[in-house]
């Protein structure tokens, strides 16, 4: 084997104001089985990330919650880091951006920019909203769009029709944050001098770093011209100030990719035994590799701002960016009403993590199109696959190595040719796995395991050990089973590292290493076999789009929405709409009759409502907040014409009305006594 190489990869920092769903998974497990492949080959790769932890969206988040910011932080990354570890992805170091660390390099770093010329400044006017007394970024701004006239619109682009434009192009605008009118004010704000850079950013894109569409992509923008970057933004903000600016903040997107940076020197000063440098890494001379995984959203941030950044302020620019397309669900976006939109905690309480892993490699090739995660294919793919092919030749052969042997794997090669195309198909895998072809490197080794079990199955060690004097061909046959078995999982180790680690237990092996293909096992014993897989019950599909929609039934009383990266995509918003808008909402007044517990469901409580001619079955998530004995006899608001909603406990016939933060700030919304059930609220 080649020279070991010195490689430092990163993943997306997630935003810490969000779970992390199986959109986010797509990237951390294609990143992780690539790390974990390096590693495997003896490489040295280190593999650090964090959690994102700065913009107003965390600060006003906190606020609602009534909590700081550093709670929230703190409380997000927890929750993350259990998601990832339990998903089997072992980041070397995973922080925050919200880090000392963090603090001392984005300085370092526009400062650098800013003695070097690349730094300006200059007043900027925008919409500020009165109330709050805070700017508003574009997406905290609603209002009408000026192209269309469809109400309630963000500030930069209208959903209906698809115009762009600036917030001060709206008509009627209102801040998404407290529902005053906005209004224009001036403030000095500072620039990264971008266009300087635009004779080496036109020979970085196209030096390799980037796959051709995503080059071909940034090539539009290079001709179009690059404009200066706004870096700062004014108090109240949640970030880092400016040096020699107070009051003025770094804009989340200046410190975020600055995390990398600043999660790797944690790991030196945490792990000094592992020997790394600074300046090895990310030094001009760097001779490191240096990879970042991102999704096709945010390569303007990485292709374009940093590493102009990273030139101007004396560091080296990656080598490459990996970049992957977006995850839908059974064809479609991922749907929070149709319980497609599930979080990684929600997949983990139904399902192995190496089940997703797997269907991830067989579907990710080096492109940047989108995976679509079917379920169907999803359970037959790795029933078939994995528990059929793979684990399978292992059930097959260990019974008559324990007992025809004592658990004695012999010496033997009964069938060198197929041992000989493991042998040759291991450069290729390697090759797939190195270029990011998950796809290719999972089904050249699923065409190697449909080898060795047509063989075993020729050979059929089951008929052969009930005849006379066939024992040693039993055990010969069943020795290369094992040895092939044991080739498959070394080729699947970065994908699944669990079933390795059970694997070698049975194998009575040190950990596996990519060198060990070339050297069988031969006179060794083996410990007694466990299954290392089960198949997936196909109703537990059903029980997790369930349990998502109960997730959402939980978050609708109690969070805003996030968008598929997590950051917070709806805020509450006082915005007007029209009477008949208003009139096709169907408020009635309801009665508790009866109010308990979901067996399963660890949010909702079922409630019976009288709405004066009938009786309704709602579920919601008022669980935290609620002993439900407390609410039975209880008037509240119903929304009665709210489509049904099938969920796993049964049918969700409307919603009940509550406001409140989450958690045991919950608030029923009830009305005078005296009202009836069944009377329409206008
Ligand atoms: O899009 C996002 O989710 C960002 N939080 C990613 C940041 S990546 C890096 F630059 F920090
Ligand atoms: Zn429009």
């Amino acid at each position: 084997m080649s020279e070991s190489r010195k490689i430092l990869v990163t993943s997306a920092l997630p935003y810490a104001n969000g779970s992390i769903h199986l959109g986010h998974m797509l990237e951390y497990i294609q990143t992780d089985i690539w790390v974990r492949f390096q590693k495997l080959r003896g490489n040295q790769c280190i593999y650090v990330c964090a959690d994102d932890a700065h913009g107003s969206a965390i600060m006003l988040r906190a606020e609602r919650e009534n909590i700081t910011p550093q709670q929230l932080i703190d409380a997000v990354r927890a929750e993350h880091m259990a998601d990832f570890a339990d998903f089997l992805v072992e980041f070397d170091n995973y922080y925050s951006t919200h880090s000392e660390e963090n603090r001392a390099l984005a300085s370092l770093i526009y400062t650098k920019l800013r003695d070097a010329g690349h730094i300006a400044t200059r007043a900027i006017t925008q919409y500020f909203d009165p109330d709050k007394q805070m700017f508003l970024a574009d997406r905290f701004i609603k209002g009408t769009c000026p192209k269309c006239g469809t109400a309630d619109q963000y500030g930069d682009n209208c959903e209906k029709c698809g115009a762009t434009y600036d917030p001060t192009d709206l008509i009627d605008p209102k801040s998404a944050i407290s529902g005053a009118t906005p209004v224009l004010k001036e403030s000095q704000h500072f620039f990264f001098k971008l266009p300087e850079f635009d004779a080496m950013l036109k020979t970085w894109t196209r030096s390799g770093a980037l796959q051709e569409s995503v080059a071909n992509k940034i090539a539009e923008w290079l001709d179009a011209g690059l404009q200066e970057w706004d870096i700062s933004r004014d108090a109240p903000y949640f970030g880092f100030e400016i040096p020699d600016a107070p009051g003025k903040y770094f804009y989340v997107w200046l410190d975020a990719p600055i995390g990398y940076m600043a999660s790797f020197q944690n790991l030196i000063t945490n792990q000094p035994e592992l020997g790394l440098e600074f300046e090895a890494f990310w030094g001009k001379d760097s001779t490191a590799e240096l990879y970042h995984f991102i999704g096709k959203d945010i390569v303007n941030f990485h292709a374009l701002f940093w590493p102009a950044m990273l030139e101007g302020a004396g560091y080296r620019k990656p080598t490459a960016l990996n970049v992957h397309g977006y995850l839908t669900v059974n064809g479609q976006k991922m749907s929070k009403s149709r319980g497609t939109f599930v979080k990684a905690r929600t997949y983990l309480d139904h399902f192995s993590p190496e089940y997703l892993r797997y269907y991830y490699a067989a579907k990710l090739g080096r492109g940047v199109d989108d995976l679509d995660l079917n379920l169907e294919d999803f359970i037959q793919k790795v029933n078939s696959d994995l528990v059929g092919k793979v684990v399978n030749i292992a059930s097959r052969c260990a019974g008559f190595i324990h007992k025809g042997n004592d658990g004695l794997l012999i010496d033997a090669n009964p069938a060198p040719e197929l041992w000989e195309s493991f042998q040759r198909a291991s450069p290729s895998i390697a090759d797939a796995y190195e270029n990011r072809d998950f796809a290719r490197a999972m089904r050249e080794i699923m065409a190697l395991a449909d080898q060795a079990n047509a063989w075993i199955a020729e050979k059929a060690p089951w008929a052969l050990a009930k005849q006379e004097g066939k024992q040693d061909e039993v055990q010969a046959v069943c020795a290369l089973g094992i040895n092939l078995f044991r080739q498959l999982v070394i080729f699947l180790k970065p994908v699944l590292p669990n079933l390795a680690t059970a694997a070698e237990r049975f194998l009575n092996v040190t950990p596996l290493r990519w060198e060990d293909l070339l050297t069988p096992l031969a006179n060794h014993r083996l410990n007694p076999f466990t299954p290392l897989m089960t198949r997936i019950e196909a109703s537990k599909i059903e029980t997790m789009i369930e349990a998502s929609k109960e997730d959402l039934a939980a978050a609708s009383t109690t969070e805003p929405q996030h968008s598929n990266n997590g950051e917070l995509t709806k805020e509450p918003v006082a915005e007007t709409i029209d009477f008949e808008t208003f009139s096709a909402v169907d408020l009635r007044i309801a009665r508790i009759v009866k109010a308990e517990a979901v067996a399963g469901a660890d949010k909702l409580l079922q409630l019976t409502l009288d709405i004066g001619d009938e009786l309704r079955n709602v579920f919601s998530g008022i669980k935290s907040a609620y002993d439900p004995a407390s609410l039975e006899g209880r008037l509240t608001l119903y929304v009665a014409n709210l489509a049904p909603r099938k969920m796993r406990f049964g049918v969700s016939e409307g919603m009940v009305l509550a406001a409140g933060p989450g958690g045991q700030e919950i608030y029923l919304l009830s009305p005078d006594s005296g009202a009836i059930p069944g009377q329409r609220v206008k």
